[in-house]
């Protein structure tokens, strides 16, 4: 079957496609912890017991057992075999497959390249009204904003000028065919099939993809009333939602981080004063396809300092923690907005600001002291705990020690005390996430799990799955476990394949090895890597599961001895238990 298919290819595929958001073309899912829920498509039923990992990319159902990546999603959702499920995802996402050159995927890849090309067209025709007599207003307006020639040119601005046919008109005479026009969002079509500019006197910013390629326009308002931007609807080659402003000039910035601010005219004024490495997402909820492009760099979020950038800040950095992204925050002091900054301060102060970028935990922290008058005692408290809930999220201790130490230079409150509140508000959370975690998988989730045997059925499939996220986990049981402490053919596989996997290489996590080494049984796969999710110590509840393992092989060796009447091995046991 994928035989036909190179495996770096269909890599590609599931890469391409987020199983997040193709899952939520079907099901509606909620978030829960890092994860996703909802009720599973392939089986009826009230309570949601279908499961989607945003970083594991797998989907599972507790219910039915349904589960694997996103191309077994595909398959099952749209009842394709999988080479029809994999040109489908391929299709979605631009990905030509081979053997797919001369059929449909063609034809829509060169209505995409048609639309490139008229939308360069359009930016051309855009510009040169800016330049022109038409466009007077326009330039003034720039130059109030201190945009000067090379930048606007370099981010290719215009003005779409008055009236209600200059585009379009441009572009039937260069050939274009109203639907290609209307279906690029450059124009509208009313309900009696009349179209006309969608953009009227406004300032236009091409959008450009990482490729150089214009997918849309934003347009922002010079007089009057209405939306201050307008952005092109989505279409064939623009979904704003994956893509960030900025990001194709960001790409050759030589600084090795990203500046992930929240306008327009943020960036470019960023970039004018040689601060390259700015993006935004540009007036939409920031996403986790927006996060993807930039995730594996440091970034440094400066957000608006109202109450709506610091809603932004927080969704960014929700998003970013799925990636294990550094994160930085810039804070601009009394102004409002990135901008705003230049023009007061400067652009060597910005720089200023970038290297005194605090850490979002430290951010928090001063937040949260912010708010709080410290001579009132109560305030002082309350302050003291919402601190310490935060210190008690920071896993390494010496990392803890320093924001510890910190805060109580801040605040003048000991260390000990900090101490103490951080270690009482880690055992709560502790409690809550891991027993709650064990309950449920071992437990009583599925009826079933009550069956003989399903305690230590299930026990494994969550200890193989802690041991998947990296050999760190997996090392502290190197010896401790063997191939034949598994119950299932199943597990036992999986978990020599971990073992080889881990032998060399081991820096890094195996699930898309496994997922490889693997095919053809990606649902029992993904049956086992899903059996624990949104466990935040997983070396943990690693162990945890262990322990359920051994006492589980204990008590089968117990029964067995009891029933052989063997009890010499029974005193054996029962003294080996004590210990
Ligand atoms: P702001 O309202 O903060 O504007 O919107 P700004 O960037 O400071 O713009 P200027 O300086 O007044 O020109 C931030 C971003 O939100 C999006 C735009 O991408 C804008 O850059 N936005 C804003 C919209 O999409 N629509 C709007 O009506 C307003
Ligand atoms: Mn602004």
């Amino acid at each position: 079957m994928a035989a036909f298919f190179p495996e770096e290819l269909v890599n590609e595929v599931i890469q391409a496609n987020d199983i997040v958001d193709i899952v939520s073309g079907y099901v509606r899912l909620k978030r829960s912890g890092s994860s996703f829920m909802g009720c599973c498509p392939f089986h009826r039923e009230k309570t949601p017991s279908f499961h989607v990992s945003a970083d594991k990319q797998l989907y599972h159902c507790f219910g039915c057992g349904a589960g694997g990546s996103v191309i077994q999603f595909v398959m099952n959702a749209e009842g394709l075999d999988f080479p029809d499920a994999l040109r489908f995802l391929a299709e979605r996402s631009g990905i030509r497959l081979p053997e797919n050159e001369q059929d449909k995927g063609d034809e829509r890849y060169k209505r995409k390249q048609k639309m490139y090309e008229m939308n360069k067209d359009a930016a051309r025709f855009f510009r040169e009204r800016l330049l022109s007599s038409d466009g007077q207003a326009a330039q003034e307006y720039l130059k109030k904003r201190q945009l000067d020639g090379k930048t606007i040119a370099a981010f290719g601005l215009g003005f779409a000028p008055k009236g209600w046919d200059g585009v379009l008109k441009h572009l039937l005479s260069k050939g274009y065919d109203r639907s290609l026009i209307v279906e690029s969002g450059l124009c509208t079509m009313n309900d009696k099939g009349h179209v006309y500019d969608r953009f009227r006197e406004r300032v236009m910013f091409p959008i450009f993809d990482a490729r150089g390629n214009i997918t849309g326009f934003t347009g922002r308002i010079l007089f009057g009333d209405g939306a201050k931007y307008m952005n092109s609807p989505e279409s064939i080659v623009f979904d704003k939602g994956k893509n960030l402003y900025g990001l194709n000039l960001a790409k050759k910035s030589s600084r090795g981080y990203y500046i992930l601010v929240e306008g327009n005219m943020d960036v470019i004024s960023l970039h004018q004063a040689g601060i390259t490495a700015a993006v935004a997402a540009c007036g939409t909820a920031f996403t986790r396809d927006q996060a993807k492009l930039i995730s594996k760099s440091t970034v440094y979020l400066c957000f608006d300092g109202d109450g709506a950038g610091q809603k932004a800040l927080d969704r960014a950095a929700e998003i970013f923690r799925e990636f294990d992204t550094k994160l930085k925050v810039i804070e601009l002091r009394d102004v409002k907005d990135p901008d705003d900054f230049i023009k007061k301060y400067g652009a060597e102060e910005f720089e200023k600001a970038i290297t005194k970028a605090k850490t979002l935990m430290e951010y928090k922290m001063d937040m949260l002291l912010r708010g709080a008058d410290l001579n009132d005692t109560s305030q002082k408290l309350e302050m003291l705990q919402g601190a310490s809930k935060l210190l008690s999220t920071i896993s390494n201790a010496v990392e803890r020690e320093v924001y510890i130490t910190r805060l109580s230079a801040k605040t003048g409150i000991s260390t000990d005390a900090i101490n103490s509140e951080t270690k009482k508000a880690s055992r709560k959370s502790e409690r809550k996430e891991v027993s709650s975690e064990l309950r449920r998988a071992v437990g009583e989730q599925v009826g079933e799990i009550r069956k003989k045997n399903k305690r230590r059925t299930v026990a494994e499939a969550g200890f193989l799955s802690m041991i998947t996220e990296g050999a760190k986990i997996y090392s502290q049981f190197e010896g401790r476990f063997e191939g034949g402490n598994f119950s299932e053919d199943i597990h036992r596989e999986i978990f020599n394949h971990i073992v080889t996997y881990y032998n060399e290489n081991p820096n890094v996590s195996c699930q898309e090895y496994l997922m490889g080494a693997m095919t053809g049984q990606e649902k029992e796969l993904s049956n086992v890597l899903m059996s624990a999710l949104n466990v935040s110590d997983k070396a943990r509840a690693a162990e945890d599961f262990a322990q359920v393992i051994e006492s589980e092989i204990w008590n089968e060796k117990l029964q067995k001895a009891q029933s052989e009447g063997d009890l010499k091995l029974i005193s054996e046991l029962l003294k080996s238990k004590k210990k």
